[in-house]
């Protein structure tokens, strides 16, 4: 495997996975597990740096296990990883955050984002998370990460710090690159911004059912007797008609267009053959899933052994920074 590409991505542990990470992220993973050197991990650590429940951590840990598995990440081919199983994320980020700058942290949308969202909870891990997460990275070598667009800034950052270590103490570092998909960026289904956990409403959770994925795209909102022209670029109809193009192909969409060109257009068929769509590709994930589900033996395998193959390498790059850095 020394020769291959390294590739590294991490899903926070807030429990079942929604379409957007799902297209924009976990699509990526699986295009890249069967020629790629990869690491796939759910980060534990970034989710308690906002409001979380310890009682239910685990199961949260384990639902974007069962659903990485059930999606077709396969242990055979990629290493599934626990981050808070390999503490040298934490021990890499701490002399990593020696060399990174506060202000540039305190500037990234994603820290404005999550102080205003949580303004009682604004940690001091919140500012860190983005050198927690280089650290993941680094830690590895990762030279490709598939995330979706919203992760941008937190490449630029990790990019940064590699440049930086680098250029301090000698060439160590790649600088990684995301790796894009199709559906890098997921609108929500409620209008403006993206698919998101945290807005309620505004998401398809990949273990749903057809009839809670039809009640869900239901309530999303459209803009009767407003079709002709050009289908929008933005809000709720803009929104479908990237769903449809992402689940029902090129064909799917053209004719749905063609229908709203002509002023032909129903909402409730449209969001009728998506959730038909939707659910044509969510099933096979979710029968998977149930099957390792039933098995937890075999999923708290899968956890250790990819979690303690991952600490060995991440020893090894412990073991050169400090080297590096002048440390016993
Ligand atoms: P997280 O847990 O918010 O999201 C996990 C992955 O899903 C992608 N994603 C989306 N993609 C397209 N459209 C959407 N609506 C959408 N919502 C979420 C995210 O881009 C991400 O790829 N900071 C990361 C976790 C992390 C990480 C890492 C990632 C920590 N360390 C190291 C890569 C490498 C995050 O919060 O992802």
């Amino acid at each position: 495997m020394a020769d291959k590409k390294k590739v590294y991505s991490g899903v926070r542990a807030t429990g079942r996975l929604h379409l957007g990470n799902y297209l924009g992220a976990v699509k990526g993973m699986i295009a890249l597990q069967d020629g790629y050197d990869c690491i796939f991990s759910v980060v534990d650590l970034h989710a308690i740096t906002t409001p979380y429940d310890p009682r239910t951590l685990k199961q949260s840990t384990r639902d974007v296990i069962l659903d990485f598995l059930g999606a077709g990440l396969d242990p055979a081919k990629c290493l599934l990883e626990v981050q808070s199983k390999v503490p040298e994320h934490m021990e890499l980020a701490y002399y990593l955050s020696t060399i990174f700058p506060v202000s540039k942290l305190e500037d990234l949308p994603t820290y404005k984002d999550k102080k205003a969202l949580h303004p009682k909870y604004v940690n001091l891990g919140l500012l860190y998370y983005p050198v927690l997460m280089a650290a993941d990275v680094l830690l590895y070598k990762g030279e490709l990460v598939p995330v979706g667009i919203d992760q941008e800034p937190h490449l630029e950052v990790m990019r940064e710090v590699a440049r930086k270590f680098n250029g301090m103490f000698g060439k160590t570092f790649p600088e990684p690159q995301r790796f894009a998909t199709e559906g890098e960026y997921v609108p929500s289904l409620m209008g403006p911004g993206k698919m998101s956990k945290s807005v309620t409403g505004s998401y398809i959770l990949l273990t749903d059912d057809l009839d809670t994925i039809r009640r869900r795209l239901a309530g999303a909102p459209t803009d009767s007797g407003k079709a002709g022209g050009d289908v929008p670029t933005e809000g709720g109809v803009a929104n479908l008609f990237v769903l449809m193009s992402l689940f029902g192909g090129r064909q799917m969409y053209q004719k749905f267009e063609q229908d709203y060109k002509e002023k032909k257009i129903r909402y409730s068929e449209m969001k009728d053959t998506l959730s038909e769509l939707i659910y044509q590709e969510l099933k096979p994930i979710q029968e998977k899933r149930k099957g390792f589900e039933e098995n937890p033996e075999l999923v708290d395998g899968i956890i250790q052994e990819g979690s303690e193959a991952c600490r060995k390498r991440a020893q090894e790059t412990i073991r050169e920074v400090k080297e590096k850095m002048g440390l016993y």
